[in-house]
């Protein structure tokens, strides 16, 4: 068994782990980098971090079409059962933060974020959330969704890291100096930048940060160009 992850382009990411689909925060239509479209997305499960457009992006379609499981906080799991997508109940997850579910042998436990939530049609998104993923062959991967660095991060790091996917945008979300702090304190095997050069103000020299990470952490950067994959090196 192996885990990989393809970077779709800016916070949307897909992952392979025997067998199963895992994708999140698919903001493909609309998303100048996107690597795919919503058309050609593959997913078993589909995870959502926060209510912001650039992130639930095509999150309904490609449940509809594919028959996907989709988790979000209760109150974005409740908009996607209604005006959000008409998705059926027994197809949506709706834990919180702290809580945890499990998705054919994958679990996925919510964790704290600190941004906004707001859905697009400006229904309250509940609190933002990043996720720790564990998969079938036991790897750990944290997505921090788009948050500000907190010091609670070094408890997330407690868990014993692989991989993690942070912002290093700036401007939305904690940007290139913080996110070096919060990789100080994930200490994760692997960090993959996300949620940069989407967009004007959130563009940044990934290939700069990777070398700050070499230097100045004990974790080794994967910066992926969208449609790049990363398979994580056994331990
Ligand atoms: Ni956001
Ligand atoms: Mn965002």
């Amino acid at each position: 068994m192996a885990t990989r992850v393809c970077f779709l382009g800016h916070a949307a990411l897909l992952f392979e782990s025997d067998g199963l689909n895992v994708l999140i925060d698919p903001f493909l239509t609309g998303n100048p980098v996107a690597a795919i479209t919503a058309d050609q997305a593959r997913a078993d499960l589909i995870l959502v971090t926060h209510g912001h457009g650039d992130h639930v992006g095509d999150t309904a379609a490609i449940a509809t079409r594919t028959g996907a499981t989709v988790a979000a906080n209760y109150e974005i799991s409740e908009w996607f059962k209604g005006v959000g997508g008409n998705l059926p109940a027994d197809k949506v997850h709706g834990p919180q933060h702290g809580g945890s579910f499990t998705y054919k042998g994958v679990r996925v436990k919510l964790t704290l974020a600190f941004h906004g939530s707001e859905l697009p049609d400006g229904s309250n998104g509940g609190n933002p959330c990043g996720f720790v993923i564990t998969f079938a062959d036991g790897f750990k991967v944290y997505d921090a969704g788009d948050t500000a660095l907190f010091g609670d991060m070094a408890l997330i790091g407690e868990a014993g890291l692989d991989l993690a996917t942070i912002p290093i945008g700036d401007y939305y979300t904690m940007g290139p100096d913080d996110a070096i702090r919060a990789v100080q304190m994930l200490k994760p095997r692997y960090v993959l930048p996300i949620h940069y050069n989407t967009f004007p103000p959130i563009a940044q020299d990934a290939a700069a940060w990777a070398a700050r990470i070499e230097r100045e952490t004990s974790s080794k950067a994967v910066v992926l160009k969208p449609g790049e994959w990363f398979e994580i090196p056994p331990r």
